[in-house]
């Protein structure tokens, strides 16, 4: 038997995250991960994140951004490239490639780091002194192993459809959407969330007709309605995505080459419609499966989320919780910050994770991000804000690129200026909206931004605009 200071179940970017930092702090680590690669016969270090999830579909949308680039936008660069094909395979190939390298390269961080892997379903047995007892079952050969410290970070998994099984041959989670190597004709996606669009997005510029039936009435309800208002017409107008909001549907039929869908619209129409592939993508649920919670009294809440305090602890002494399977946003690097955070809790540091300046980005095109609160979050609180609007239409460097589209939105509070929200779509964003994250980490007002140096010609200089324009002194608006 096996004994360890710190035991990580999940090797996601939450799990490999926390082995990492645990060990480089001098603890005993072992993380015990039950994922496989796509072809199912070997380990697959990386969780969601770096299989199925984040890596795999930010790698789709450059290769579907290229070919839409080259039929649509090279040639008023005065390059002219013929016919040009897709091949779907060779995207999946290539994406593929991506994937194993990474989670090859969590192997080597931890053997880097002395973190022991093991393989295998981990579940709770019980307690021996103090230590709890994990079984690890690796197709039915089963070890225990034993840790003063045990973090949970199993994850997430897609939230069933009870109108229909998931077959990943015709209906398709995140897993199937990532693996088509054939461009459907016509393609439904379940939920207008951040994987309808992504994924909506990858299919579409590939030549697929897309279709998403989303049951809110409310466009991206998360995000800042004049951000989404400005998403949605990009997406339907000039991208062509349909996109049908407060749909309720009624029946999902799969038959042999097509699904057909029926659904209400919000305006009680009754519509139905076929397509070649459906995925549904309508959020995920905590996965806490195989985890023999119940031995041991780990607390889970109604929706079946493990109960954590602000610092991921749980109800039982020393063991913790972090990332998809807590509560808080579902996102790698939220996992993560929680991860290194917990191992330095559990070495006596103090370390502290503001989950109001926590980023969240949509790898749309434009992109979409923001962070802090929103406009209609800031009304509801009561909260008196001013605000700043820039444009990437007139920003030089927006122009060169082809991208001169979007928005960036700072919020600041009337009085104290304080910078309360940063919402941005336009192009690259996922990378500009750090400027809004570092601001606010340092509890910088929007004059701090307006006054700091921004380099020409940048994309940036549109953020350096909006903070100007928070105090009506926009140079260029
Ligand atoms: P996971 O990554 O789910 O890892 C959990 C691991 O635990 C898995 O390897 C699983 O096999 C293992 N496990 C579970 N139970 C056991 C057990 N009993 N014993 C042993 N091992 C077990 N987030 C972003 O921030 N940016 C993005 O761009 C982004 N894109 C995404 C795209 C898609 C299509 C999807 C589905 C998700 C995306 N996410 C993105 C979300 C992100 O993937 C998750 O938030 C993140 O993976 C959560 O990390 P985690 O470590 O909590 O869990
Ligand atoms: P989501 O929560 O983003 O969106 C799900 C959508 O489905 C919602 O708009 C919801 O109203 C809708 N919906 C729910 N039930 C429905 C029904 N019966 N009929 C029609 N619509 C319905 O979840 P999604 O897209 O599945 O992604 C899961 C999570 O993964 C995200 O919330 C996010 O945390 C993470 N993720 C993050 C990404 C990023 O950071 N770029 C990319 C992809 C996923």
């Amino acid at each position: 038997m096996s004994q360890f200071d710190v035991v990580v179940i999940g090797a996601g970017p939450g799990g490999y995250i926390a082995a990492i930092r645990a060990a480089q702090l001098g603890f005993k680590t072992a993380c015990i991960d039950a994922g496989v690669n796509k072809a199912g016969d070997a380990p697959a270090l990386g969780g969601t994140c770096l299989n199925v999830g984040c890596i795999p579909s930010k790698a789709l949308l450059q290769s579907s951004e290229h070919f839409h680039a080259a039929q649509h936008d090279f040639a008023e660069h005065g390059i002219t490239v013929g016919d040009v094909k897709f091949n779907a395979a060779k995207m999946i190939e290539r994406k593929d490639a991506i994937v194993t390298k990474l989670t090859g390269g969590i192997k080597f961080l931890f053997q880097k780091n002395k973190v022991t892997s093991l393989f295998g379903t981990a579940s709770f047995v019980g307690k021996n002194g103090d230590f709890w007892q994990l079984e690890v079952d690796d197709k039915g050969e089963k070890t225990t192993v034993e840790g003063k410290h045990i973090i949970v970070a199993t994850g997430s998994t897609p939230r069933p459809l009870p109108l229909v099984d998931i077959d990943n041959v015709n209906v398709l989670d995140n897993e199937g959407a990532l693996n088509l190597t054939e461009v459907p004709a016509k393609l439904g996606v379940i939920g207008a969330g951040v994987i309808g669009l992504e994924m909506g997005s990858v299919w579409n510029r590939v030549g697929s007709e897309v279709t998403i039936l989303e049951a809110s009435p409310v466009f991206l309800a998360a995000a800042d309605q004049q951000i989404a208002k400005e998403a949605f017409k990009y997406f339907t107008r000039e991208q062509g995505l349909h996109i049908e909001l407060g749909v309720k549907l009624n029946k999902i039929i799969s038959a042999k080459d097509k699904v057909t869908v029926e659904f209400s619209t919000a305006k009680g129409e009754a519509k139905t419609v076929e397509f070649d592939k459906l995925i549904v993508a309508i959020g995920r649920v905590p996965n806490t499966h195989g985890l023999n919670a119940e031995a041991v009294g780990l607390q889970k809440d109604d929706r079946g989320f493990i109960v954590v305090d602000g610092e991921c602890r749980t109800n039982l002494p020393n063991v913790w919780a972090i990332g998809d399977v807590v509560r808080g946003p579902m996102l790698a690097h939220k996992a993560s910050d929680e991860g290194v955070a917990v191992a330095e809790r559990i070495a006596g540091q103090k370390p502290h994770l503001d989950f109001n300046t926590i980023p969240w980005v949509i790898y749309t095109d434009p992109e979409i991000a923001w962070v802090g609160k929103t406009e209609e979050q800031l009304k509801a609180e009561g909260v008196d804000y001013k605000k700043g609007t820039s444009g990437f239409g007139a920003n030089g460097r927006a122009m060169g690129l082809g991208k001169a589209k979007g928005t960036v939105k700072v919020l600041a509070d009337a009085k104290t200026d304080r910078i309360l929200g940063v919402h941005m779509i336009g192009p690259m964003v996922s990378e500009l909206i750090t400027e809004g994250v570092v601001g606010m980490e340092f509890s910088a007002s929007s004059e701090d931004i307006a006054r700091i140096v921004h380099a020409h010609p940048t994309l940036s200089e549109v953020v350096h605009e909006a903070a100007l324009a928070v105090d009506k002194r926009a140079l260029h608006g």
